[in-house]
């Protein structure tokens, strides 16, 4: 099974470790140095090969053709790189001339550049040099799942896709830029099934091979693995232990992420000794190349992820899947010109559809950490799959639940506290620890032997230190027939993620009903009236359910953690005429692969599967669907994908209502309305309809570049990171052929166009809108005809008849005679109207 470009890196990683830790103890007593990312004004190798490529297509044709197709490009000469990388050391040699530094990466494809541990003092010298274009800090970025247990209390989950994709995605190469994967899991493995299933001709990337990632881990599924940590190294950070120095992932996340996407189809969820049915990516027989650059202690670096894109781009994936976002904001003078989104967008340049997570930091407005137009950015919402538990009271009260856990089959069983159970030599009764049942040697066996135990969940679990995994140990232990937790009173606010268990038991995730619990439970204990003590344990209770789904209509919805727009154009919080988030896909309670070393989550470690939420779970479900649109139309630009997947978003739940955005941390239930544009782009992605868009609008290189130079005071920063000169021409944000309209300020009144291209049969569109308040809207034409492959302009007059300083929302749609709907969004965030006598 093993590729013949596996190729042994074990050497070159620990040469680079060692020096760094050798570099470090010399640079590092410096306290000033820091790893800088250099670029130079000499344009990168992706840059020359697309140039010539989109000069053979030239733009305005009007046939399918326009769509170029890099796989048939060679995309790199292999002595380039090199060459490259030994003009970044003489360049550091000549002007740090017998000083101290430690080149970390040079950049070659996507940026020409560096990454280099320097003084500041070395690296202003480094940018007064004229062949450096920018000298950017490097900043640290991380994961978006949230795992702490906080998230939603409503016992959710979602597989996928079941059944109906045994081919789907093959071909196609997705990576994705992550913790590693675990490539031992079955969800990776190739030999499902004896049909041909090579890896694609176009893909040329390697695997490491090392201790933790032997020879043969790759496989035709898995295509390509390889890891970046340089700027983790040096900074003395990384932790060979928990982080490995190889591809293989001790975190769970990539593994979680990798199998969403492109996991094989039908693999059985066992957790904790139960079934939860099977698992399958959305597209099942994609391929996987795995570029880690996050790691389990410390998250990640710019440094390290920019190479990882890099390395993506040149070995010709098709599709690369970032679940990460940056901690901060970039600063400047606007958020699009960072070192991640300036490569990502000559990854776009070269046919590359990027997906990011929007971030978790949801429900505010301006959250989201994934900015730019270029760059196709995912909220998570829920999804319509419950496990719902509850337990029922010997008093006939039924209160719900959270676990993911087996019932007592209708039998009804003595409660016992932790509290009224100590063994007869342990002290300090008082001690709420006591009650979290973390240790059977403090407990009375003879009294919770065949008894539900009840025990406290406490801020000691939230902080991790608390188990439920240790609490069922000690159950267990006992021989008690199960579990009941409930809420400390300290806990209140907090929400939880179902929790696997493998006896029967149930989490009371609500302080309220944890009240009510515990008085049915004291009430029912019968005392001794001269000394008190208890007698008899009178309360019995039945826990039901816990283990099989059952499906709720009010789904999708916007999870109140989802990072909301407006996308913020810059740090002074002025809104950008591009909509972010594009669209929401599931990602809350997401099942999915899970990695056999994992150490992310608690609950779930030596699983091989784990329930996740965060928008780190909604973006890998588009990476899938997009290697499934990949498939199906070749030649589609990622503006084209992106179109395709945002104009046929679901705008309604299952119960037929608008799709609800939740809007607080607690309560969020409670605390929810329609979902707008800023919560959820352009709706909830629409599988199937995304692979019959009808209408597509595209958007090419030199657009997104007319669109940067058309931001004030870009024109540098422009060149420096593009080594291309702004023009006269400019693009105006509302102006980019976007499927969507989104106006950061509208001063009275605006016209913007949009072409579409019909990849659909002929059809005859009707056009009908509805207005954001105080806008007016005209759309011109109101009816046209097009026939396969023709485009069509439509013309969009908004004029303000209020002033309002409050985001406010429409909605254009076209509808087709032969099926086809077209949704595009229309928010218009500031509003100001002329004076009467204007
Ligand atoms: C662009 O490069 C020039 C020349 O190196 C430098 O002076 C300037 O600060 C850079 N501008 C930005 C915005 O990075
Ligand atoms: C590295 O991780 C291991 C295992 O988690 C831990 O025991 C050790 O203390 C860590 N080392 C450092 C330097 O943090
Ligand atoms: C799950 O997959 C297994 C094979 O891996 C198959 O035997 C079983 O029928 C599948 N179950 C369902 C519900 O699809
Ligand atoms: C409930 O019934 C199932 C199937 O009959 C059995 O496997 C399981 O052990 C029972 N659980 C309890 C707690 O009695
Ligand atoms: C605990 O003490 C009581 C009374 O002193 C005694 O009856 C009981 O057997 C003891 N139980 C254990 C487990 O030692
Ligand atoms: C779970 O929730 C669904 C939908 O809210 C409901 O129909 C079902 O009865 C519940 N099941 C249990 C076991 O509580
Ligand atoms: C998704 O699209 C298909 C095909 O256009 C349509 O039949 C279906 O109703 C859509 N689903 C939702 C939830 O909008
Ligand atoms: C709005 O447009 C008017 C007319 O073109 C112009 O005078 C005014 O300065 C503009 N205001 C802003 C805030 O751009
Ligand atoms: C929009 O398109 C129309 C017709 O093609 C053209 O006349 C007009 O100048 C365009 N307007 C803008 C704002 O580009
Ligand atoms: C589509 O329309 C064009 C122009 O009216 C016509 O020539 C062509 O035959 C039509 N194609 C189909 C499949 O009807
Ligand atoms: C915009 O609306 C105002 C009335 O609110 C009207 O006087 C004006 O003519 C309109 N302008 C355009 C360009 O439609
Ligand atoms: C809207 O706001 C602008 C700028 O503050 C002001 O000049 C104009 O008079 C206001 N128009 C209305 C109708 O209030």
């Amino acid at each position: 099974m093993g590729l013949k470009k596996e190729k042994n890196e074990l050497n070159f990683i620990h040469i680079l470790f060692l020096l760094a830790s050798f570099v470090c103890i010399i640079l590092c007593q410096d306290e000033d140095t820091g790893v800088y990312i250099v670029t130079l004004k000499q344009a990168p190798a992706a840059h020359f090969y697309f140039t010539q490529l989109t000069k053979k297509h030239p733009s305005k044709n009007t046939s399918l053709s326009t769509f170029h197709n890099p796989r048939n490009v060679s995309r790199s000469d292999p002595h380039y790189g090199s060459y490259v990388a030994r003009v970044h050391d003489s360049l550091l040699k000549k002007v740090l001339k017998g000083q101290k530094y430690l080149k970390l990466y040079s950049y070659h494809y996507l940026i020409n550049g560096f990454a280099v541990l320097v003084t500041p003092g070395q690296a202003s010298r480094l940018s007064g040099r004229k062949e450096v274009a920018n000298v950017v800090l490097d900043y640290s970025v991380r994961t978006t799942t949230t795992h702490t247990p906080q998230f939603l209390g409503l016992p959710q989950g979602a597989w996928p896709l079941e059944g109906g994709f045994d081919s789907a995605g093959e071909g196609i190469v997705i990576g994705f830029i992550d913790t590693g994967i675990d490539p031992t899991h079955p969800s990776f493995s190739d030999n499902l099934d004896k049909n041909a299933y090579p890896v694609p001709q176009h893909f040329s990337g390697i695997c490491e091979v090392t201790r933790d990632f032997p020879s043969g881990s790759c496989n035709r599924k898995l295509v390509g693995a390889r890891h970046f940590a340089a700027s983790a190294i040096t900074r003395g950070i990384f932790n060979a232990s928990q982080d490995y120095a190889s591809p293989f992932d001790g975190d769970g996340h990539g593994t979680h992420t990798a199998s969403i996407a492109s996991g094989n189809h039908g693999i059985p969820v066992c957790v904790a000794g139960q079934l939860f049915g099977n698992a399958s990516g959305m597209a099942p027989r994609s391929h996987i190349a795995v570029y880690k650059a996050l790691y389990k202690s410390f998250g990640g670096f710019a440094a390290d992820v920019v190479a990882a894109i890099d390395q993506a781009a040149q070995d010709g994936v098709d599709i690369i899947s970032l679940s990460i976002t940056p901690n901060r904001r970039p600063p400047g003078v606007a958020t699009f010109f960072n070192p991640i989104d300036m490569a990502l967008l000559t990854a776009v340049k070269a046919g590359i559809f990027v997906v990011q997570a929007a971030g978790n930091t949801g429900p505010g407005p301006g959250s989201v950490s994934s900015f730019s137009p270029w760059i196709f950015t995912v909220g998570a919402a829920s999804h319509d799959r419950v496990y719902n538990n509850s337990i029922c009271l010997g008093n006939n009260l039924n209160i719900s639940g959270v676990g993911l856990a087996p019932g007592s089959n209708d039998t009804a069983y003595t409660l016992v506290s932790a509290t009224h159970a100590l063994s007869n030599d342990t002290a300090a009764k008082d001690d709420m620890y006591l009650g979290e049942c973390q240790d059977a040697s403090l407990l009375n066996q003879d009294l919770i032997a065949g008894n539900l135990l009840i025990c406290s969940y406490s801020v000691r679990f939230v902080l991790g230190v608390s188990t439920i995994k240790q609490a069922l140990e000690t159950a267990k232990n006992l021989s008690a027939a199960g579990v009941v937790f409930y809420m400390d009173p300290f806990v209140i606010g907090f929400q939880l993620n179902p929790t696997p268990m493998d006896i029967p038991g149930i989490i009371i995730p609500s302080a309220n009903d944890s009240k009510v619990f515990l008085q049915y439970y004291n009430s029912s204990l019968l005392r001794d009236p001269i000394t008190n003590n208890i007698v008899k344990f009178g309360a019995v209770a039945s826990i039901t359910g816990g283990v099989k789904p059952s499906y709720t209509a009010s789904a999708p919805k916007v999870m109140y953690y989802s990072a909301r727009g407006p996308d913020p154009e810059d740090n002074s919080l002025n809104a950008a005429d591009i909509l972010k988030p594009n669209v929401v896909a599931p990602g809350n309670s997401i099942w999915a692969a899970w990695s056999s070393l994992g150490t992310q989550s608690i609950e779930f470690q030596g699983e091989e599967f784990a329930m996740m939420s965060g928008t780190s779970m909604a973006a890998p479900h588009i990476a899938g669907l997009a290697a499934l649109i990949k498939k199906k139309f070749p030649g589609f630009s990622p503006a084209a994908i992106a179109s395709a997947l945002s104009t046929t978003a679901s705008l309604r739940d299952k119960n037929g209502g608008p799709i609800m955005a939740q809007r607080a941390y607690s309560n969020p239930d409670v605390n929810q309305s329609p979902a707008t544009p800023f919560d959820m782009g352009s709706g909830f992605v629409n599988a199937t309809a995304a692979l019959d868009p009808g209408l597509i609008f595209d958007t090419s290189y030199d657009d997104y570049f007319s669109f940067l130079c058309g931001i004030n005071g870009s024109a540098p920063v422009v060149l420096n990171y593009t080594s291309q000169s702004c023009g006269v021409s400019t693009l105006d944000g509302p102006d980019l052929n976007l499927p969507s309209i989104t106006l950061g300020k509208l001063n009275q009144t605006r016209s913007v166009n949009r072409t579409v291209l019909n990849i659909g049969p002929n059809e005859t569109f009707a056009v009908g809108w509805s207005a954001p308040y105080g806008v007016s809207v005209k759309v011109s034409p109101t009816r046209f005809f097009i026939t396969t492959g023709d485009r069509q302009v439509l013309t969009v007059h908004l004029n303000a008849t209020l002033n309002n300083t409050a985001a406010t929302y429409g909605r254009i749609g076209l509808f087709g005679d032969q099926g086809h709907i077209v949704n595009i969004p229309i928010s218009v965030v500031l509003k100001r109207t002329y004076n009467a006598s204007y």
